[in-house]
């Protein structure tokens, strides 16, 4: 297959990559980094990447930001960095991407721990993964031409503790090897409109 992975070279995409390339053609992709650069915070990237990268079978976004702040100081403005990014970002991917995507071809989303169990500062992270989790139930019964599309939730991961610890206090963090499994069920598996919780 030919597998386009968005945050690629981030901490989890690194790990997805490694597990699919030996078994697949893995065109790795970041907003600066990998072997194609796209923001998906911008939908004329979006096009360009679906132009550019052609004959794809799965794309796997392990990518998209948000705004960690407390809720009373969340202004509008720093939420819609989630809106744009996190939410709209992997969604525009599936909208424009449905259009490009070979038969029978996945699309993987990222959401994360937070929409179910919350920790301070996660209101508009959470917002997103929620957003993202609707959405691809919902996309899976109307996806034409065999396309499947699946949501990976991770638990904080032991690689990054070093940057997300102080926030997730008390959580089990999960081996980022154990996330990066569900991102191949999901394109190597037959199952679609799935959220897989990798929470422990
Ligand atoms: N890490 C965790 O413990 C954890 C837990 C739960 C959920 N998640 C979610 O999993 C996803 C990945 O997290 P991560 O920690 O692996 O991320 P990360 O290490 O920060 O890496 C982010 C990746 O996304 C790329 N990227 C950044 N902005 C982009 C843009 N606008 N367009 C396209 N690519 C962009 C980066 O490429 P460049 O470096 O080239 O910009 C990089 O490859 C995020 O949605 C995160 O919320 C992570």
């Amino acid at each position: 297959m030919k597998i386009v992975v968005i945050g690629a070279t981030g901490t989890i995409g690194r790990r997805v990559v490694e597990k699919l390339q030996s078994q697949h053609e893995v065109v790795s992709v970041g907003s600066s980094s990998g072997d194609y650069q796209v923001d998906i915070t911008s939908v004329e990237s979006i096009k360009k990447m679906y132009e550019d990268i052609s004959n794809i079978d799965a794309v796997i976004s392990a990518t998209g930001g948000a705004a960690f702040t407390a809720l009373p100081e969340l202004s509008v403005e720093e939420n819609q960095i989630a809106i744009n990014s996190k939410l709209l970002g992997q969604i525009n991917l599936v909208l424009i991407g449905q259009h490009y995507l070979n038969n029978n071809g996945s699309f993987t989303l990222t959401s994360g721990i937070m929409m179910d169990d919350p920790i301070r500062l996660g209101s508009s992270a959470a917002m997103a993964n929620g957003g993202i989790t609707g959405f691809v139930t919902s996309a899976a019964i109307e996806l034409n031409n065999g396309l499947r599309i699946n949501n990976v939730s991770p638990n904080v991961v032991e690689e990054a503790l070093d940057k997300y610890g102080e926030f997730f206090k008390g959580f089990t963090a999960v081996p980022v090897d154990k996330v990066a499994d569900a991102y191949v069920k999901s394109v190597e598996g037959a199952q679609t409109g799935q959220t897989y919780r990798i929470y422990n």
